[in-house]
C-alpha cells in the first residue's frame, strides 16, 4: 500500500486480526447438545431473513475449524476474534453445562495458540439461549445474573489462555434492532423494552467485569460498541438538534455510563416514560475500569429532522449494504472518543465491507474491498499520528457468512465461501491484507 499507513510505524505488538461470530459461521445448530438460541427461533419465523435462510449449516465451522485456523494463520495475522455460543456451552442459559460445547472452544483456543495466534473471545455476540428469552430475555433483570455466571464459567475454563475477553458485542444493536425496530432477534417492537434491555446489557457487563476481577482474573477485559460520528444532513437548527440526539442514542447512551457513570440527560429527557428502571448502585457497577474498548466501525451516520436524508443521494460510494464508504469518519470518531472520555487503549474489533463479489476462475477480484480496508487502516494510522492510543485492528470478516437479517446475500469475507461445497477461496483482498501485514512485520 502506498499510503501513509505503510510508514506510520504501527507498533510491533499491534494486534492484527480477522473477526467472526459463532452464529454466523458455526452451523451445527443442534449438534452435540447445543440448545436453540433466539437467532435459531427468529430465523424460523417467516419473513425475518431476506433469503429465508438460517444458521443451521452456515460455514460449517464447527466441523471445519482446524482448516479454518490454518487459513487464518496463512493470512499472517497475529490474532483471531471469535465468539462463544452461549446455548452451545450452557444450552438453557442456566443449569447444566454442555461438556462437548465447552470442549469445542477449548480445542479452538488451543488450536489458535498452537498456530501462534492470540485468541480474542466475545461472550455475547447476540445468540442468547432461547430458554432465557422465554423467561423474558434481556428485558428481565434475572438474565443479568445468568450472564455473570456464564462469564465466570467461560473464564474459568479458557481465561488463562485468552488474549482478551469481551462481554458484549454492540449492545445498541441488541437493544434497538432486537427490541425497538424488531428487525433482529428476538424481534420485539417496544421502545420501553429496548431501553430496559440496553440498561441490563450494560449492567451485566459491569457486574461480570467486577466478578471476574474479584476472582483474580488477569485477562484484559473490555466491551465492543458500534460507533459512528453522527452528522447533521444540513446546517439547519432542526437537523443539528436531531444529530445531537442521535449521537446521544448511539454513542453517549453507552459511553457515558461506561466511562462517566451516568446516562446522558438529553436522551433520558427524550425517553421520558420509556426510560429504563435503574436501581441504586447500577451505574456504579457499570462504570468498571476497562483494559480496552472495542470499536466496530463501518460508516458514518447522518441525521435529518424529517428523516429525509438518503445515503444513496450523498454522492459517496456505497457498499453492498448501502452504507457510505467514509473512512475519515473513523479518524474523527477515534479522536473524539479519546478527547471526551477517559478511554483505555482502543481496538478496532470490526471493520470491513460487503461487496457484490464474483468468483471466476478461482479468483475474486474485490478491489473495492481492498480499497475500503486500506483506507480505513490509514484512518486508524492518522488517528494514531494525532495521539490516539490504539492497540489493534480486525477485519470483519474472515469468511463470507450469515449476515443476520440479510441471510447469505451479503458477503463480508476476505475469504469467499461456496455454500454448496463449503470450499474457501482467498479473495484478492485477503492476499492484499497478507502482503500488507508481511510489510508490517506482523
Ligand atoms: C456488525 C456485527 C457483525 C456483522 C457486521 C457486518 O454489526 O457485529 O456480526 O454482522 O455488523
Amino acid at each position: 500500500m502506498t499510503s501513509a499507513a505503510a510508514h506510520v510505524g504501527f507498533p510491533n505488538d499491534f494486534v492484527w486480526g480477522v473477526a467472526t461470530s459463532a452464529f454466523q459461521i458455526e452451523g451445527a445448530s443442534a449438534t452435540d447438545g447445543k440448545g436453540p438460541s433466539i437467532w435459531d427461533s427468529f430465523c424460523a419465523q417467516p419473513g425475518t431473513i431476506v433469503d429465508g435462510s438460517n444458521g443451521s449449516i452456515a460455514c460449517e465451522h464447527y466441523q471445519r475449524w482446524e482448516a479454518d485456523l490454518d487459513l487464518i494463520a496463512g493470512l499472517g495475522v497475529n490474532a483471531y476474534r471469535f465468539s462463544v455460543s452461549w446455548p452451545r456451552v450452557r444450552p438453557g442459559g442456566s443449569g447444566a453445562w454442555n461438556a462437548k460445547g465447552l470442549d469445542f472452544y477449548d480445542h479452538l483456543v488451543d488450536g489458535l495458540l498452537a498456530r501462534g495466534l492470540q485468541p480474542h473471545l466475545t461472550l455475547n455476540h447476540w445468540d442468547l439461549p432461547d430458554e432465557l428469552q422465554a423467561r423474558g430475555g434481556w428485558a428481565d433483570r434475572d438474565t443479568v445474573h445468568r450472564f455473570v455466571e456464564y462469564a465466570l464459567g467461560i473464564e474459568a475454563r479458557l481465561g488463562s489462555r485468552l488474549a482478551s475477553l469481551v462481554t458484549h458485542n454492540e449492545p445498541w444493536v441488541m437493544a434497538v434492532l432486537g427490541h425497538e425496530t424488531g428487525v433482529f432477534a428476538p424481534g420485539i417492537k417496544c421502545r420501553k423494552t429496548a431501553a430496559q434491555v440496553s440498561h441490563h446489557l450494560l449492567l451485566s457487563h459491569g457486574l461480570a467485569v467486577q466478578a471476574l476481577r474479584a476472582r483474580g482474573c488477569k485477562t484484559p477485559l473490555g466491551i465492543v460498541l458500534n460507533l459512528a460520528p453522527v452528522q447533521p444532513a444540513t446546517a439547519s437548527v432542526a437537523d443539528q438538534a436531531r444529530a445531537t440526539l442521535e449521537d446521544g442514542r448511539l454513542l453517549r447512551w453507552y459511553m457515558d455510563p461506561l466511562f462517566k457513570g451516568r446516562y446522558p440527560q438529553d436522551v433520558l429527557d427524550e425517553l421520558g416514560p420509556y426510560a429504563p428502571q435503574v436501581m441504586h448502585g447500577d451505574l456504579q457497577a457499570i462504570a468498571q475500569p476497562l483494559d480496552f474498548l472495542g470499536v466496530n466501525y463501518y460508516s458514518r451516520s447522518v441525521a435529518s429532522a424529517d428523516n429525509s436524508w438518503k445515503a444513496c443521494n450523498s454522492g459517496l460510494p456505497l457498499t453492498d449494504m448501502g452504507w457510505e464508504i467514509y473512512p475519515e469518519g473513523l479518524t474523527a470518531l477515534l479522536l473524539r472518543l479519546q478527547r471526551d472520555y477517559p478511554v483505555p487503549p482502543m481496538m478496532i474489533t470490526e471493520n470491513g465491507g460487503a461487496f457484490p463479489d464474483v468468483l471466476q476462475d478461482g479468483r475474486v477480484k474485490d478491489s473495492a474491498r481492498t480499497d475500503y480496508l486500506a483506507r480505513h487502516i490509514e484512518a486508524v494510522a492518522e488517528a494514531m499520528r494525532q495521539g490516539v492510543r490504539m492497540s489493534g485492528y480486525m477485519v470483519w470478516s474472515l469468511l463470507d457468512n450469515f449476515e443476520w437479517a440479510s441471510g447469505y446475500e451479503k458477503r463480508f469475507g476476505i475469504v469467499h465461501v461456496d455454500y454448496q461445497t463449503q470450499v474457501r477461496t482467498l479473495k484478492d483482498s485477503a492476499q492484499w491484507y497478507r502482503d500488507f501485514l508481511s510489510r508490517q512485520g506482523a
